[in-house]
């Protein structure tokens, strides 16, 4: 039975802002998290395991990469200038820039219909269609609306997993031959390194490319960590230590469980994320980080489901006993939290400055906590002493 009542002072309900700020949150944070490439969707059932969101020419790549068969299977995406123009992707085995790339070029013909080519790119002069350095089959074309699509399987050497790729887009296209692009900073700068198996991509212009795999691990990252990490140790303290205050009562509690509540469901939203991820990483666990999730979150959904249905009562002989339960799991769920934070940090291996970030806020919370500690001992045993006093 639901008992949001506050021992012997008094009955009030749970203000509704208590509940309406996670949920509030619950529907941010999708839109935050979605790359432009994962919403994208492509028929005849084809899916690829990575997506890149390209930094320039709005852009973007989707692929899988089989490294038994080293083969890569994509799809470009880009708006040329003009529906009459071209879209290319392409492989540099040799530079970082365009002389040497081996491209995969896509336009409309004469009829309509689209058509994609390979072309070995070897000076800045007029180009044509010439077989490329890499075997490359099932090559599609798709025109919607504007916007072109490449698709292709290409077999690429042994181990050549971080790949330099450039991508162009061009306005027009004569005798079946793609003419010059454009020389914009954009133009210039669409060119990068790709790591196959990781999806990390970085790029030489600023900005660099946003990945799907690489963001969801930091989305991960950051909910977990505001969530478990600093959202449900303030919750704690608040508890602890308002508590003593007599004029806060009984506000302590309702920001108890607002902190708490929020706390569970940001830290939910990152539970949901880290299963999304461990069910993606094939091949890769990182079973201590795993189990420890789920441990938490397991005693973390008993603590908030037990603390809002099950408390007894103020007065009630039980609520001793309840109270060590309470103080044992939600100190066990703040340790293992933190645990699995830094277990994160080193399969992320974000820069150092967000371990360091982390760190900084829960030596301040211990730090806090512990001067909030001394301060309630004093306070108990200064009131014990008067009360003793007032006995004799
Ligand atoms: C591409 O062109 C360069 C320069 O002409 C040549 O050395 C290379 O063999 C060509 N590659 C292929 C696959 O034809």
């Amino acid at each position: 039975m639901a008992s949001f009542a506050l021992g012997s002072s008094s009955s009030s309900k749970i203000t509704p802002w208590i509940f309406i700020f996670p949920l509030f949150l619950l529907t941010i944070l999708p839109s935050i998290s979605a790359s432009t490439c994962s919403s994208q969707k492509f028929s005849m059932n084809k899916n690829f395991e990575f997506c890149n969101d390209l930094p320039q020419l709005s852009s973007y790549l989707h692929w899988s990469y089989d490294s038994s068969k080293s083969s890569l299977n994509l799809a470009f995406v880009a708006t040329p200038p003009k529906p009459t123009g071209w879209i290319s992707w392409a492989i540099n085995p040799t530079s970082t820039g365009m002389i040497g790339s081996q491209s995969l070029i896509a336009f409309r013909q004469s009829n309509g219909q689209m058509i994609v080519k390979t072309f070995n790119i070897t000076g800045y002069g007029p180009i044509s269609p010439s077989e490329i350095a890499f075997e490359v089959s099932n090559m599609v074309g798709e025109y919607s609306g504007g916007e072109m699509r490449i698709f292709a399987t290409m077999i690429l050497p042994k181990n050549m997993t971080t790949i330099n790729q450039v991508w162009q887009v061009g306005s027009s296209v004569e005798g079946e031959i793609p003419q010059k692009h454009a020389f914009g900073p954009a133009n210039l700068n669409s060119k990068g390194t790709l790591d196959l198996l990781k999806g990390e991509s970085s790029s030489s212009s600023s900005g660099g490319g946003s990945n799907s795999r690489l963001r969801d691990r930091n989305i991960h990252g950051v909910l977990n960590a505001v969530g478990w990490g600093i959202l449900m140790p303030i919750g704690a303290i608040i508890a602890r230590y308002l508590r003593t205050f007599e004029s806060a009562d009984p506000a302590w509690f309702y920001l108890h469980v607002g902190c708490q509540v929020s706390a569970y469901a940001v830290g939910l939203a990152g539970w949901i994320t880290g299963l999304k991820l461990g069910g993606k990483s094939v091949g890769v666990r990182y079973t201590a980080h795993r189990n420890i999730g789920i441990a938490l979150f397991s005693l973390a959904t008993l603590q908030v489901f037990s603390a809002l249905l099950l408390r007894p009562n103020k007065d009630h002989k039980f609520r001793r006993y309840w109270n060590y339960y309470h103080h044992s799991v939600g100190f066990t769920v703040i340790i293992l939290s933190v645990i699995n934070i830094f277990k994160g940090f080193n399969i992320l291996e974000p820069e150092m400055k967000w371990k360091t970030a982390y760190a900084s806020v829960i030596i301040v919370l211990g730090v806090i906590a512990a001067l909030l500690e001394v301060i309630t001992w004093i306070v108990v045993l200064r009131r014990r002493k008067s009360a003793n006093r007032t006995k004799l």
